[in-house]
């Protein structure tokens, strides 16, 4: 796990609170009629404005800056003119900014307009799995404590937990060491360090767990074609507690 000096900490946490402004401002053009394209190009401006760079843009080819995953996809959704949200949706946005060489990565499950109460407790029991895990994520303890207790809250609200996608370590790199999985056993993985900066991410499908990659080879939908939802934020972790850092 990674261990910054305090100087790297404050562009990460720059880093970060670019991802969050920019999360806030995608929720307020979501709206029926509005295409994820759209949404992709006024949130990569929003980005540069803040002196941001979208760092999901040309990440092993991905082609865009936010990943827009609607309904039953669950992540890696490219934007598209093609795809024009409807009343009734749910949109999963995820995003990684990059300041001065540092990452913070987000995303959040919105409504589009007026949806189901089933969607609706998706999103908000998926946002619970977040913080169910983060109440067990302490320097000392095996990061499994979080992973287990992501996945029984997701189980007991009858969901199901994705297991090929995972949270990880981020700092310099979008991604680093450790992985993060929402599922496991308490005596699962590596003891949490102090001074680690981790993106815990649930993603939790309606119904069951398995997925397909679509033809593009990024998006990730459910096999069973029920919604998903994703919640994810970038957390500092030390021996005084966490503190979140995308909100
Ligand atoms: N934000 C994603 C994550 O949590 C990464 C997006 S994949 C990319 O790991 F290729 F689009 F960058
Ligand atoms: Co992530």
């Amino acid at each position: 796990m990674n261990n910054l000096s305090p100087a790297e900490l404050v562009l990460v946490k720059k880093a970060c609170e670019i991802t969050r402004d920019a999360l806030n401002y995608a929720q307020t053009l979501i709206k029926p009629g509005i295409s994820t394209k759209e949404l992709d190009i006024l949130v990569e401006k929003y980005i540069i404005e803040c002196g941001g760079r979208p760092a999901c843009k040309g990440y092993e080819g991905f082609p865009a800056t936010i990943c827009s995953s609607v309904n039953d996809m669950i992540v890696h959704g490219i934007p598209s003119f093609q795809t024009v949200l409807k009343e009734g949706d749910i949109i999963s946005v995820d995003l990684v900014v990059e300041y001065k060489g540092y990452h913070g990565d987000a995303a959040r499950t919105f409504p589009v307009g007026k949806i189901s109460p089933e969607k609706q407790r998706l999103i908000d029991v998926t946002r619970e799995c977040f913080f169910k895990g983060i109440e067990n994520l302490k320097v000392g303890h095996r990061l499994g404590e979080l992973s287990h207790a992501i996945q029984t809250h997701a189980e007991t609200n009858g969901y199901s937990v994705v297991r090929e996608l995972v949270g990880h370590g981020i700092g310099k790199k979008m991604h680093e060491p450790p992985n993060i999985p929402n599922y496991g056993k308490v005596t699962d993985g590596p003891l949490v360090t102090d001074n680690a900066v981790l993106a815990v991410e649930p993603m939790i499908n309606m119904g069951r767990k398995e997925v397909w990659l679509v033809e593009d080879g990024w998006g990730v939908v459910t096999r069973d074609g029920k919604p998903s939802a994703h919640y994810e934020n970038t957390v500092h972790v030390t021996k005084d507690g966490i503190e979140i850092w995308t909100l």
